[in-house]
């Protein structure tokens, strides 16, 4: 049994509360807010089967406390991470890890020091078609990958501390490092807008990496809501629909050439080659649950997460990059 402390209830903290509170291994020792109301919520939910605290300090001095989950906004990440872990608690953290990539080594050469756990919340890997797709990328069911393009919109909710990309398409770069064994793009490249915020609200970011290319669109200024995923290989295609019952449809269509193979000379032939579309049966299972499942296994078992501060590192750096390249002008 593992006793957590959750530092941050307020729109994805009671998700994280739920998911330990179900977890027959893990137990939700303490919720912290500093927000008295947040608290209040709290209470109604979980009366006297759990702790409450204001101050998360409370919760470090506490030797019961094996681990700390902090689910309060990205910009306040750093800093009670680097505390948890001079206090000695392994940590759980949501997603972005930090708000710089400096912040994020720092923290990573911490953890090492400390011999303690990081695990960042890049929920997506742990979600059970994603997995699924993986499986299906190592048995060469897809063939070569052409494209990845990925959407990810809402109305709402425009953070103040991160721009929508580093919020959305933060999940859509951790599914490529997972499906693609941690291949790092060669080219960056984005565009965005400002509306209603300081940071970006909506943004389209392009990469190219040694083989196939990707696009990632992420919105807070949509009139719908969209989670979709197309991944095109040579051999297949499937469209991953997070917000549809039947959520993975794996296409046997593509493009055969079937005569000359010189393309720059106009000496080929090509024909598309339409096939079944499968929708494979895939158990049900809650991702947040997996990722704090695996984080659990991590302490017990004295390991690595896969999802560390390597990964995380790895997509800060693509992220703070496109920041730079953001809306550059050729002309
Ligand atoms: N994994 C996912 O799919 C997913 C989804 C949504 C949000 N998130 C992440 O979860 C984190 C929280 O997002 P949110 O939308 O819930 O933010 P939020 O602003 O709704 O909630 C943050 C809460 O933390 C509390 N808080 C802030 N600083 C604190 C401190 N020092 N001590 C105690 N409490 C403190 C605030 O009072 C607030 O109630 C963000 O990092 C976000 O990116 C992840």
């Amino acid at each position: 049994m593992i006793n957590i402390g959750l530092i941050g209830y307020g729109y994805w903290g009671p998700n994280v509360a739920k998911n330990i509170h179900v977890n027959p291994n893990l137990i939700l020792h303490t919720i912290c807010d500093i927000k008295k109301e947040r608290l209040l919520k709290a209470k109604n939910v979980y009366i006297s089967q759990t702790n409450y605290e204001i101050s998360y300090k409370k919760l470090l001095i506490n030797p019961e406390i094996e681990a700390i989950a902090i689910a309060v906004e990205t910009s306040g990440h750093y800093k009670l991470v680097k505390e948890a872990l001079l206090a000695g608690k392994n940590v759980y953290v949501e997603k972005p890890f930090t708000s710089t990539v400096k912040e994020a080594e720092e923290l990573k050469k911490l953890a090492k020091e400390m011999n303690l756990i990081i695990h960042v919340d890049h929920i997506m890997i742990f979600h059970p078609i994603i997995k699924k797709i993986k499986s299906l990328i190592e048995n060469d069911a897809l063939g070569e990958i052409l494209y990845i393009d990925s959407i990810r919109t809402n109305l709402g909710q425009i953070k103040k501390d991160v721009s929508v990309m580093w919020d959305l398409a933060v999940h859509d770069l951790s599914i490529i490092d997972y499906l693609m064994d941690a291949k790092e793009p060669f080219y960056i490249n984005a565009v965005g807008e400002k509306f209603y915020n300081p940071k970006e609200s909506l943004c389209f970011l392009t990469l190219r990496y040694k083989g196939f290319i990707s696009h990632i669109q992420s919105s807070w200024i949509s009139p719908l809501k969209e989670r979709k995923l197309i991944i095109a290989g040579t051999k297949k295609m499937l469209v991953f629909d997070d917000l549809k019952s039947e959520k993975l449809s794996i296409y046997d269509k593509g493009v055969d050439i079937i005569s000359g193979k010189n393309i720059e000379c106009d000496d080929y032939v090509v024909k598309i080659r339409e096939g079944d579309v499968l929708a494979p049966y895939i158990k049900q299972e809650d991702a947040l649950y997996n990722s704090l499942e695996h984080f659990r296994e991590c302490i017990k078992d004295g390991k690595q997460s896969i999802s560390n501060p390597d990964k995380a590192l790895r997509i800060q750096r693509i992220l703070e990059l496109a920041d730079k390249n953001m809306n550059k002008q050729i002309v």
